[in-house]
This record gives C-alpha cells, sequence and structure tokens, in this order.
C-alpha cells in the first residue's frame, strides 16, 4: 500500500505524512513541485527525510505550468465570474497529472491532498486523479481527521516527533494562501468579514497604486499565435515572460482584486488576490486579437469564454468538453501575431499601440478622408434597409412598444 501526497513542506501536510503512515500503514511518496511560488522547494526534501520518506519528488514545473497551462488559458481570455484570473485553479489540473503519473511510476495505488472538504480545491485534485487514472483511491485527510485547529495539529506533531519551527509558525500569516507564477490568494481571517477592507500589510506581490510610481512604465509585447514569445523585442521562454511582467506590474501597483466568488461546492467566499503579470497579458492579448480576429471569431469566443472558465474553476480541465472548447480556441490563434505597446501607470494597465503583420484593420477602408472608392456607402442604405424589414413589418401591424 502506497500513497502518493502533494506536499509542501509545511506544517498541515507534514502532519499528513506521518497521519497517513499511522492511520493507513502505508509507505507515503511526497511529491513537491516549484510553480513559482516564490518559496524555494528544495528544503522539503530534508523534511520528508526526517519524516521517514523513502520516496521524495521534487520538480520544477514553472515552464511547464505557464506554457501548457496559464499560456492556453489566457489565449481564451479566461475570467471566472468577469473578475477571478483563475490562478490557483489552473495549477490544479498539472498537480493531479503529476500526482497521478508518480502513482503510476512507484507503483501506488492512491494519492493524497492536503485541501479540505468546503473548497474548490479537493474537487480539481480528484475530478483530475480519477480521469486520469480512474481506479485511483484518494485520501482527503481534512475530510476524516479532526485535527481542525492550529492547537491540535501543533499537539499531533509533538506527540509524533514531527519538526516544527515554532518562530515560523507563530508569525504565520492569519491567511489562507497560494501561490504560484500566475497569482497570490489570500483567504480567511479577518477577510470573512466582505465589508473589511484588506489591510495593507497583506498584499505582496505589490505596491498600492497610491504607492506606485509617479512615471508610467511602457513595455512591447510580441504574441506569435496568441501566446507572448518576447518582451521589448527580447525572447523569452513562458514562465520568464510572466516572472518579468509580474515584475513590472507589481512594481507599478497592478493586478490587486478583492471578490466575493461563487465556490462550487456551493458557499460564497471571500478572496484577495494580486495577479500582475496575469492583469497584463489579459490586456494586452485582448488588443492584438483586436486588430487580428474576424468579428464573428472574436464574438463566439468571447460567448465560449465563460463556459470554459467554469470548467477551470470547477476542476474539469481533464474533460472531453475542455479539449473540445481548447481546440476551437487554439485554431482561432494562428493569426493573432503582432505586437502591443502598454503604459503601466499606477495600477493601470493603459493600451497605447498595436500592431500585426496579420491585421485586418484596413485604414483606407476606415478612413473619415477620402477613401478612393474602397466603400461605397451608398451600400450601407439597403443593408439597412433589409435589416429593418422585420420591425418595419412589425411597426406597421402596430407593434411599436411591447
Ligand atoms: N478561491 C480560489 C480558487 O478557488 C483560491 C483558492 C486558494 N486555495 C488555497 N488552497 N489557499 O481558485
Ligand atoms: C481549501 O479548502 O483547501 C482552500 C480553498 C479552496 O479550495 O477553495
Amino acid at each position: 500500500k502506497k500513497v502518493v501526497l502533494a506536499y509542501s513542506g509545511g506544517l498541515d501536510t507534514s502532519v499528513i505524512v506521518k497521519w497517513l503512515a499511522e492511520t493507513y500503514g502505508c509507505e507515503v511518496v511526497t511529491f513537491t513541485a516549484d510553480l513559482g511560488q516564490g518559496e524555494e522547494v528544495e528544503p522539503a526534501r530534508a523534511k520528508a527525510q526526517a519524516l521517514g520518506v523513502k520516496e521524495i519528488y521534487i520538480e520544477d514545473l514553472r515552464e511547464t505550468f505557464v506554457r501548457d497551462y496559464v499560456f492556453p488559458m489566457f489565449r481564451a481570455n479566461t475570467v471566472y465570474e468577469g473578475e477571478y484570473l483563475l490562478g490557483t485553479s489552473i495549477a490544479r489540473p498539472l498537480i493531479a497529472r503529476r500526482l497521478v503519473e508518480i502513482a503510476n511510476e512507484t507503483g501506488a495505488d492512491a494519492i493524497a491532498h492536503g485541501a479540505t472538504g468546503k473548497g474548490n480545491d479537493q474537487v480539481r485534485f480528484e475530478l483530475g486523479a480519477y480521469a486520469l487514472k480512474p481506479a485511483v483511491r484518494v485520501i482527503a485527510p481534512w475530510r476524516e481527521w479532526d485535527l481542525n485547529s492550529r492547537e491540535k495539529l501543533m499537539n499531533y506533531c509533538e506527540t509524533h516527533d514531527i519538526p516544527v519551527d515554532y518562530a515560523k509558525n507563530k508569525k504565520k500569516s492569519p491567511y489562507s494562501m497560494d501561490a504560484n507564477l500566475l497569482h497570490i490568494s489570500y483567504e480567511g481571517g479577518v477577510l470573512e468579514d466582505p465589508w473589511g477592507e484588506a489591510e495593507e500589510e497583506m498584499w505582496r506581490w505589490s505596491v498600492s497604486p497610491e504607492a506606485a510610481p509617479d512615471t508610467p512604465t511602457y513595455i512591447d509585447l510580441t504574441f506569435e499565435g496568441g501566446d507572448i514569445v518576447a518582451i521589448d523585442g527580447r525572447p523569452m521562454r513562458p514562465h520568464e515572460v510572466l516572472s518579468h511582467l509580474n515584475k513590472v506590474g507589481g512594481e507599478n501597483g497592478i493586478g490587486r482584486l478583492d471578490i466575493v466568488e461563487n465556490r462550487y461546492v456551493g458557499m460564497k467566499s471571500r478572496g484577495c488576490y494580486e495577479t500582475p503579470g496575469g492583469t497584463i497579458m489579459l490586456r494586452a492579448h485582448r488588443a492584438i486579437e483586436s486588430i487580428t480576429l474576424d468579428r464573428e471569431s472574436a464574438h463566439l469566443k468571447d460567448e465560449l469564454m465563460p463556459r470554459y472558465a467554469e470548467l477551470i474553476y470547477n476542476g474539469y480541465w481533464w474533460s472531453p468538453e475542455r479539449r473540445m472548447l481548447q481546440a476551437a480556441i487554439d485554431q482561432s490563434q494562428h493569426v493573432v501575431n503582432g505586437e502591443v505597446r502598454l503604459k503601466l501607470y499606477k495600477g493601470n494597465v493603459i493600451l497605447v499601440g498595436r500592431q500585426s503583420p496579420d491585421s485586418l484593420f484596413d485604414a483606407s477602408i476606415a478612413t473619415f478622408e477620402d477613401d478612393a472608392g474602397a466603400y461605397d456607402q451608398k451600400d450601407a442604405e439597403g443593408f439597412i434597409k433589409l435589416n429593418a424589414l422585420r420591425l418595419r413589418i412589425a411597426a406597421g401591424k402596430g407593434r411599436t412598444h411591447e
């Protein structure tokens, strides 16, 4: 009996290592990934060893994460409930995939995670795992044990010889946080009152718009096939793009968000997010699409987007319907090439220019000056009249106001 655990190296998942061994008498394999959360992952090795773990996986998945998950999602201009850029949601399918692959490699029959029974993350991990390994067993300790307070967890550590960094735990953040290259999130604590403003000290990735520089920062983003491939003319790999944009975005107070969202399990939850790079990417991508995409393709994408966002939020990345939508989205992106110029200023992402070899924008048609016969204004009369036909027929029957 063997189980692969998504292990952060923190207190909670360290307790889970011992608890799994004790409760299920199974061998535990740990998996720790660098997704750009900004904390070293290597220390997780010594911690896992100290807990008696023999098979320890530590992986740098930053490039895969951005190239195969974040970028495909941004091709759709994905936003959940009008606001949330899905920073946590989009990381879960990759973690689920690696848990399952490691289970297959090590001959484990189960996976485990440290998400609670109240949230979205449990759903995302488990839907992913079942989709990729139908017979997998899932162990979610938070749904089973009664260690539901910090004090009980600490006691468990004492009685089970789990080394705890007490200093670190005393000044432990009062929030439930999750971070990767796309965002950092804060939930719980004082945020549970949706009327209460988040304190300035909470935000870790960005300065406040008030404290941002008084001079704007200009950047040029180069797109190829809907993805950013260079910044200011300098070619970059996907994860480098995102970390660069996080830096300049954060410095200019960009990407803070405070929302109440609907969790899949049914409750409303208040969350604060910092997504500096993602906020810039979304604006820039829409801008490059504005000159390269045909109107109807663009509008169809906008109709499909909320469905696609909901699929990702709810944990259905590894589903046939997500793959269908992805194929449609990706098909539209071959022409999404070119450059966007932006001005970052005190929390704002201001579009100042866009150009593309695949641009459909035709100044000779759109011009307010003489268009030399490119567009015959007389054609518009018939266009409007035929479109008005059914309105005129109805009006003729007296249907003008209902
Ligand atoms: N509410 C967000 C979501 O569902 C963020 C979840 C944060 N997860 C965490 N384990 N702290 O995607
Ligand atoms: C959790 O419950 O583990 C975090 C919140 C969420 O998954 O939505």
